[in-house]
């Protein structure tokens, strides 16, 4: 069957928020401590003990949004232990993550000042499973009040004058489970009562993120959305491609054909997720006033063998790289509800964008398709037609290609996967409401499934140029290879 794709470059479908794009970075693992933060006194070069290395290396992909601490971990976290001079900052159990003696080293300023080295903004996540409605109002008025009480007087003793500019909060994480086991009514008066006490100071105003659902918990969001629309801004989701379920989830690096087209079609179902929360949220928000925010996503199989199983240390295939590079598409076609996505996790942890091993750094092949996509950041996305096979897998469909477009500076560009791992797609493009004379591109593929970046080789995969367009007055045809994310730019 032929692959059609039409796109209306004249035809606007709004804009893609760029936060589509955003990062997570939890105390799991290797994230935090050492993958990011080393420390002044390391010798792995450092800005203000945060590693050189990884942060030049994020700095290049313009990461819109960074959520912080957590992820189960914010649900545990009690701030203060986390300010004043780090020999002074208390040491507690990290019980979720491996249990580790987690040294408080890393915490609000030093997170802070992470943002600032990053360009990023701030996405905090507060603790309603073990903490109080006092504790949470006292972080926000220690990060965002000016004038003087005994919060921002603190902050002053800390080294830090000014108030920090804070416009996303979180209230609890995943309260259905590691957050606090609750049911949906319960915690949706939680979230009624405690983001009571979220205050905006001054110019600084909160938007303020409810707990949501995990996965297909339908009557989660019809509960939250029924009792307590009128007091967020958004509401989070989370879902994670598990190729093996999540008890067994699958090896990283290992696996079957089968385990592929299994980790396609989970990925595509993130469509399914978002319309159908979405359906339900129109119900009590026909405005889309509030956001759907995938704050938690990514590919999550078993750890790298001989790692600690509480680290959720993985490597990153070419598999990872359809699976942003699919889920991307879908969160830019949904850009309605969808405002913001916080990929899980940004280093050393599940689908990461780098890893580390000691002093040394790869770039995952997620990295590099969030690399390509980012020309899709704020630009206004524009109307995309594709007629693809259905590809099958246990009675389950899913296209063999996916696409979405968006155009900024004059340029349309155009994201395309080829979910199908044997055969490569040949694709007609016909490309309206736009006067072109160039089409170039680049192209993430490799020759295995398997394959990925080690320390050895940490160039295996790699963008290269994409060479397969042909031009013929309007119409274009490309060639897909088989297992591959390409990005096209038209002029
Ligand atoms: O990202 C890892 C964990 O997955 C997070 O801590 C939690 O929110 C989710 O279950």
């Amino acid at each position: 069957m032929e692959t059609k794709v039409v796109v209306n470059a004249d035809v606007s479908r709004g804009i893609i928020n760029k936060n589509i794009y955003g990062q997570f970075s939890e105390h799991l693992g290797r994230c935090i401590y050492e993958g990011l933060w080393v420390g002044e006194d390391s010798p792995i070069p450092n800005t203000n003990g945060i590693r050189n290395d990884v942060l030049h290396a994020l700095k290049e992909l313009n990461i819109p949004i960074l959520r912080w601490p957590g992820g189960c971990f914010a649900d545990e976290y009690h701030w203060k232990d986390g300010i004043g001079p780090r020999e002074g900052r208390k040491r507690m159990v990290n019980t979720h993550w491996g249990g580790l003696v987690e040294n408080n080293h890393f915490g609000t300023h030093e997170f802070m000042m992470l943002c600032d080295l990053l360009e990023t903004e701030p996405y905090i996540n507060g603790n309603v499973g073990s903490g109080t409605v006092q504790e949470m109002s006292e972080w926000v008025e220690y990060m965002t009040f000016d004038g003087e009480s005994p919060m921002a007087n603190w902050r002053k003793e800390n080294g830090k004058e000014e108030a920090w500019k804070l416009t996303y909060f979180g209230v609890g994480n995943e309260n259905w489970g590691c957050g606090g086991n609750m049911r949906p009514q319960y915690y949706a008066d939680l979230y009624r009562r405690f983001q009571t006490y979220v205050r905006n100071y001054g110019d600084n105003k909160i938007f303020k993120i409810a707990g949501g659902p995990n996965v297909d918990d339908y009557n989660w969001t019809e509960v939250l959305m029924r009792d307590a629309t009128h007091l967020m801004d958004g509401l989070s989701l989370h879902y994670y491609v598990h190729p093996g379920g999540f008890e067994n989830k699958g090896s990283a690096t290992n696996f079957s054909e089968t385990e592929w087209e299994v980790s396609m079609q989970k990925t595509v179902y993130m469509e399914e997720l978002i319309e159908k929360h979405s359906t339900i949220m129109d119900k009590y928000d026909p405005e889309k006033r509030v956001h759907l925010i995938v704050d938690e996503w990514g590919g999550w199989y078993d750890v790298e063998p001989g790692t600690n199983p509480g680290f959720l240390y993985q490597q990153n295939t070419v598999r990872d790289a359809l699976i942003a590079g699919v889920t991307l598409n879908i969160f830019n076609n949904h850009n309605e509800r969808v405002q913001m996505a916080n990929i899980a996790q940004m280093v050393n942890v599940i689908q990461a964008m780098v890893l580390t091993e000691e002093d040394k750094m790869l770039l995952t092949p997620t990295y590099h398709i969030f690399n390509m996509y980012k020309v899709h950041q704020d630009a206004e996305r524009i109307a995309l037609d594709i007629d693809t096979k259905m590809l099958e897998i246990d009675g389950k469909e899913y296209p063999q290609v996916s696409a979405s477009a968006s155009k900024a500076n004059g340029v349309v560009n155009i994201s395309l996967c080829n979910l199908d791992k044997g055969e490569k797609v040949t694709l007609d493009l016909d490309l309206r409401g736009v006067d072109f004379s160039d089409v170039t591109g680049e192209v993430v593929t490799s020759e295995k499934m398997n394959d990925y970046n080690s320390f050895e080789n940490p160039d295996k995969i790699k963008p290269v140029d994409f060479k397969a367009i042909k031009v013929n007055e309007d119409k274009v045809t490309i060639e897909l290879p088989a297992m591959s994310v390409v990005v096209l730019h038209v002029k």
